[in-house]
């Protein structure tokens, strides 16, 4: 794996983290594509709930060589349920980066004490669920968005 330093975010990541999102291939299998305004919008909400709400927010960024490699994010709906998303620039994927991030996550999670755990992926989204298929105990389809599954863990 290339060297990263996996660590929690600051308010000078924003342009990175905007620049993960922008990347090339992130949004292939999104439900939706989102503009740059939003997405800005999306890591600005992000970041200021990770000073506001910790409690609701586990926000870690991967840092190659001071370059911002990737993000992962689990955060608490009113269910009580975790739900995780990860992103990698497209520079820097396959070399276990995404993985990296998810076990910070999870081990952060897990930390929290009891509670579900879901990512929600594109069936066709080989590479995400090659990266989150060890962290679960489980999938199936997910009946609120056709195309899509739902990998869940509980403890
Ligand atoms: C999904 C994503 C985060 C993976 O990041 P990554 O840093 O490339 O992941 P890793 O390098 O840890 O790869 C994990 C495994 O998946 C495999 N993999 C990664 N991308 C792959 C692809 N496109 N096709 C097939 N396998 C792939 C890796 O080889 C690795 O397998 P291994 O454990 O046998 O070596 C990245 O592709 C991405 O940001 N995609 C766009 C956003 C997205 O889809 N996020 C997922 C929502 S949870």
């Amino acid at each position: 794996m290339a060297s990263v330093i996996i660590r929690e975010p600051e308010h000078s990541d924003r342009s990175g983290l905007i620049a993960v999102y922008g990347s090339e291939g992130f949004f292939d299998y999104s439900p939706s594509r989102l503009d740059l305004e939003i997405v800005a919008a999306t890591v600005d909400a992000y970041l200021i709930e990770f000073v506001s709400a910790p409690a609701s927010i586990i926000f870690y960024v991967a840092d190659l060589n001071s370059e911002l490699a990737g993000f992962s994010i689990a955060r608490k709906t009113a269910q009580a349920t975790w739900e995780v998303q990860a992103g990698v620039h497209f520079d820097h994927r396959k070399q276990g980066i995404g993985t990296a991030l998810l076990a910070k996550v999870f081990t952060q999670v897990h930390s929290r004490g009891p509670a579900v755990c879901e990512a929600i992926v594109h069936a066709g989204n080989l590479g995400s669920i090659k990266m989150v298929s060890p962290f679960f105990q489980e999938h199936g389809e997910f009946e609120g968005l056709p195309g899509f599954l739902r990998f869940r863990s509980s403890w």
